[in-house]
């Protein structure tokens, strides 16, 4: 046998044994084994780059170059269903449907609602070509590389019978163990956890790293073909089909005849779905003949022809006990209710969000109410109604303070926000702590031999107040705090003196400027190129600078008129953190692509995507994600997409090569 072969064979098995894995739960051969073709093909490909292939079972493992996703318009457009939370209505979508079809015979397919991000999946002679996002149910993100490493998404379909070209949709999701042990890492971390698999599953799908997607495992069912040609009229047998092609679809799905059956589907999986390994929120029930769907029509928004049922979010009632306020970074206040422990969806709730002041007014909340909690798949449980029979005649009213519970400052409210701030952003305690946090943290300073212990630790005995203060820390000053050897110390001075060398768009970012995020804090060190000028712009200069608004300019213009922040920054600059951009960087700074907007797209040779998109930054121009006039050129690698070369040549604009791009820049 050749190698090439050889490639040929080891994607077939590989592609077999992937769907033995992760559609039929049956592996014939052990992971070691399976490691061991795919390392074999891997090599292979890396040795016969005449013979890629885009569906290969390599492409599953991820990539790191950086994405800009495309924004694709969808064939056909993804409606929403109409929702509803009651069964009277459930039996009106009932009897619509029998009026609509004129005394037709029909049969509704039940099946759950998944509760995840909705995807497009685009075939073509049985090979995966394209992955959609809803978006805006017109046009989507093309998320193919990231979708590519979900396993239970073929790359290439099985068996026989597919047409040519169809269009699957489902729901990607994070299965609950998967979110579980995800937030479990992230807390170690101290990185914010995700609020529920929905937001997990969807922020890991826009995630720009493909290594990064592959590794969180996500999951995918399918519950709706379309297309000309498919190979039956009933909406359940299609999936049956497709579910011999290869995908993954759900098992639990039936076709029901009459209400009754309806109503006893729901009531099971009302409760029964707390055993499936993935979030719903509901039922959906569908007109499961294709003709008939046709029949039934569309309104602006939804399918006739089909209805969610959403089941009621878990709720318990407990009492209100007391409501604390607690005090961030930015000084913004939030309320927390403390509750009597009560059981809810099998945890202990004793606290819920309250949000924000407006949300305690609306729901007139008073200490020693009897009040609604729910979870609906958020970590944190909110309060949602109060049971105003049972009140006390003599309950007091839970008033929002009017001064900052750690420091005692009279709070302020920004026009048209809904927080409360302390405004003492110099001397209140947990906003110096909170700053000094966010300074040391990972994207930031990343000085990671500290963390929000030792900050608190230090902050108690004196020994730091605001950022400054850690580079003036001394190792035998540190060894006298409690459970801090000579070692631990060392390490921590040692992670100081290496923040020396972060480069000054992540120092801009660790100031912790309001609104000043990384992107903006990458922006303005470019712009700009040291501190001295950034804190001298105007807010005219400001505000011309792209993507920079009103709100940001204003907020650094508040931040360097403090005579406090610019002592800061003169003594952060005396430690040697870098307050200017550096040679090497400014440098290579030319403005040759000033003003020019250039999309990047196919794959290159000399640089990675990622490189590119900092050459083009370097050179005054901005890297944009999608086609349009304003495109000033299109930066070209091989096997750009047809639908966008289609556009590029619609639009008359200028494809430019890597070595052209390079010699532009040069
Ligand atoms: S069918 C035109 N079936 O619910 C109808 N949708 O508001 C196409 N969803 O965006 C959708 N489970 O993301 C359908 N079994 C299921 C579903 C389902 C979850 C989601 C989907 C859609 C939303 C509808």
């Amino acid at each position: 046998m050749t190698e090439q072969e050889r490639i040929l064979q080891l994607r077939n098995e590989l592609h077999e044994h992937n769907y033995n894995y992760y559609i039929l739960n049956a592996p014939v051969i052990t992971d070691q084994e399976f490691d061991s073709l795919m390392r074999e093909l891997q090599d292979l490909e890396a040795k016969h780059p005449e013979m890629a292939d885009p569906n290969s079972p390599t492409m599953r493992v991820g990539s790191d170059l950086n994405k800009d996703f495309q924004q694709v318009y969808h064939k056909y457009p993804m409606l929403s269903l109409a929702n509803t939370y009651s069964e009277a209505e459930v039996t009106d979508f009932y009897e619509r449907v029998r009026k609509g079809l004129e005394g037709e015979d029909f049969e509704i397919c039940c099946e759950m609602k998944y509760d995840g991000t909705s995807i497009s999946l685009l075939y073509e002679n049985g090979r995966l070509v394209q992955a959609v996002t809803r978006g805006d149910g017109e046009k989507g993100d093309d998320v193919t590389d990231n979708v590519k490493t979900i396993h239970s998404i073929p790359l290439i379909l099985k068996g026989e019978g597919y047409p040519q070209s169809f269009e699957m949709r489902g729901e990607i999701l994070m299965p609950w163990e998967v979110f579980d042990s995800l937030n479990r890492e992230r807390e170690l971390r101290e990185e914010p956890l995700f609020a529920n698999p929905r937001n997990a599953a969807s922020g890991t799908l826009k995630s720009q790293n493909s290594a990064v997607v592959a590794s969180r495992k996500l999951d995918a069912y399918l519950y709706y073909m379309l297309g000309e040609n498919l190979p039956s009229d009933g909406h359940f047998e299609n999936l049956q089909m497709a579910e011999r092609w290869g995908f993954k679809i759900s098992h639990v799905a039936r076709k029901c005849h009459t209400l009754e059956e309806i109503f006893s589907f729901i009531k099971y999986w009302d409760t029964e779905r707390k055993n499936l390994p993935v979030a719903t929120d509901g039922i959906v029930l569908k007109v499961n003949s294709l003709r008939q769907q046709r029949n039934l029509g569309y309104t602006a928004k939804s399918p006739r022809w089909a209805i969610a049922y959403k089941f009621q979010a878990e709720r318990a009632i407990t009492r209100l006990d007391s409501v604390s306020f607690q005090v961030g970074r930015t000084g913004a206040i939030t309320p927390v209710a403390n509750l009597e422990p009560v059981q809810l969806s099998g945890t202990v709730v004793r606290r819920a969000s309250l949000h924000n002041a407006d949300i305690i007014a609306n729901l007139d909340l008073h200490i020693g109410d009897m009040v609604y909690v729910e979870k609906g798949g958020e970590i944190i449980p909110k309060i949602t109604g109060v049971d105003i029979a049972s009140r006390q005649s003599d309950s007091t009213k839970v008033q929002f303070i009017t001064t900052c519970p750690e420091c005692g400052t009279p709070l302020i409210r920004y026009e048209g926000e809904a927080a409360y701030y302390c405004p003492n952003d110099i001397a209140c305690p947990p906003q110096i702590k909170g700053r000094i946090e966010h300074f040391i943290s990972r994207r930031a300073m990343n000085i990671d031999s500290l963390g929000p212990e030792t900050v608190d630790q230090f902050y108690q005995h004196g020994l730091i107040r605001d950022i400054a203060d850690l580079y003036e820390l001394q190792a035998d000053a540190i060894c006298r705090m409690e459970r801090m050897g000579k070692k631990s110390a060392d390490n921590i001075i040692k992670g100081i003196e290496d923040s020396r060398n972060v480069p000054f768009e992540r120092v801009l970012f660790a100031l912790g400027i309001r609104f000043v995020g990384e992107t903006v804090a990458k922006k303005l060190a470019r712009v700009f190129k040291n501190i001295e000028e950034l804190s001298h712009a105007t807010l005219d200069t400001l505000i011309h600078v792209d993507e920079i608004g009103e709100k940001i300019a204003r907020s650094v213009i508040l931040y360097f008129s403090n005579e406090n922040n610019r002592l800061l920054i003169e003594r952060l600059k005396r430690a040697g953190v870098q307050m200017s951009l550096s040679e090497q960087t400014l440098q290579g700074q030319t403005e040759k692509l000033k003003g020019m907007s250039i999309v990047i797209s196919g794959v290159f040779i000399h640089h990675s995507r990622d490189e590119y998109k900092a050459l083009i930054e370097q050179h005054g121009g901005k890297n944009v994600g999608s086609i349009s006039s304003k495109t000033s050129f299109i930066l070209a690698g091989d096997n750009m997409g047809p639908s966008k070369l289609e556009k590029v040549k619609k639009l008359g604009i200028k494809i430019v090569n890597e070595d052209d791009f390079l010699k532009l820049i040069e």
